[in-house]
């Protein structure tokens, strides 16, 4: 962890200041040194008092995403987080991740961008990522097993981002099979799992995020108006995307961890909780063929269990969702 990273979790933890002697003992460096550690924190954009008798005292946090900053404030031994980079702008998170993982990088590396030029959604369909208002970025996981199961990462992401947005901006979104996280019927944030894979294991899995999260109506593209939010639309101020961020990795780990140890009923049932489309009336868009029924369960593997409109109880992995009467 760098010395930043030490600096800043010091900060984060120390409910009243942290001195300037304790800070050099502990890292082993000057009281100079630290300062001057302290003196390019506060060009970012972050607010350290310093009083002679009490030492330094976090009072404000930029808004920008820092990986020094959020490694600090997460804790020791996660996976979900064990790394992080920030880019300023990169075509696609998803891209830069697909090429860590290629290069033997282990899993848990997340890669934010603040912006992204050809972010991307499921279906082929643009993702708009505006500078600095939400969080675009993507994880990389190396789940042993077929592929199968992975529809089971793109369930457990999606109570994850639900529980945190909860915990940080009091709301409860709703999720809509298999990926999308609703207020009011309204889109703000979706998940594009993107795969690699042998016939019988799963090589590699990454996992892009982007969430609206204090994105203007102005900055979505007109057909997408009527349908889509922003937290900040929904909660009337401003959310704080760094506590955000570290809070969404916090309920990854965890859950990553549970679906790992065989757990995955435990996080369905949560879904199940939070799920908008089961018992709803649904129509499907797969591939050319279109299926209509009613949303029942989820099966253990993730998929949707549609009873169809002729009665037959179909299995849904993909496709495009429809929820509410046809017509209606
Ligand atoms: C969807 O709902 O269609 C999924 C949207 C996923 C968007 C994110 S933003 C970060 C990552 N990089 C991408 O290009 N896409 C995902």
């Amino acid at each position: 962890m760098s010395v930043d990273s030490q600096i800043l979790r010091a900060l984060h933890r120390k409910s009243g200041s942290a001195s300037g002697a304790d800070l050099a003992e502990h890292l082993g460096i000057s009281r100079a040194a630290v300062w001057a550690r302290i003196e390019d924190l506060r060009t970012l954009g972050y607010q350290i008092e310093a009083s002679p008798h009490e030492g330094y005292r976090l009072t404000a946090t930029p808004d920008l995403l820092h990986s020094d900053d959020l490694l600090a404030r997460l804790d020791d031994g996660c996976v979900i987080g064990r790394d992080i980079q920030v880019f300023q702008q990169t075509t696609s998170t998803n891209d830069i991740v697909e090429r860590l993982a290629r290069d033997g990088v282990p899993e848990g590396v997340v890669v934010f961008a603040e912006s992204q030029t050809k972010g991307r959604g499921r279906l082929g369909r643009k993702w708009v990522s505006p500078s600095g208002r939400g969080l675009w970025f993507s994880l990389l996981l190396r789940p042993p097993w077929p592929p199968s199961q992975v529809t089971q990462i793109t369930i457990t992401a999606a109570v994850s981002l639900s529980r945190a947005v909860s915990r940080v901006t009091g709301i409860y979104p709703e999720i809509k099979w298999p990926n999308d996280l609703l207020h009011d019927g309204k889109k703000f944030a979706g998940i594009l799992t993107e795969l690699s894979a042998e016939p019988e294991m799963v090589r590699h899995v990454v996992v892009g995020i982007g969430m609206d999260v204090n994105v203007d109506e102005a900055d979505f593209p007109e057909d997408v108006r009527e349908l889509a939010t922003s937290l900040r639309a929904v909660t009337g101020r401003a959310v704080d995307r760094a506590r955000l961020a570290t809070q969404i990795l916090r309920e990854l780990d965890a859950d990553y961890a549970r679906l790992l140890l065989g757990r995955f009923d435990e996080i369905s049932s949560e879904w199940m909780e939070r799920c908008q489309t089961i018992g709803r009336e649904v129509s499907i868009t797969m591939g050319g063929r279109q299926l209509v029924g009613r949303a029942e369960a989820l099966d253990v593997d993730g998929a949707l269990l549609v009873r169809s409109e002729h009665g037959r109880l179909e299995r849904v992995v993909g496709g495009d969702v429809r929820v509410g009467r046809v017509g209606a």
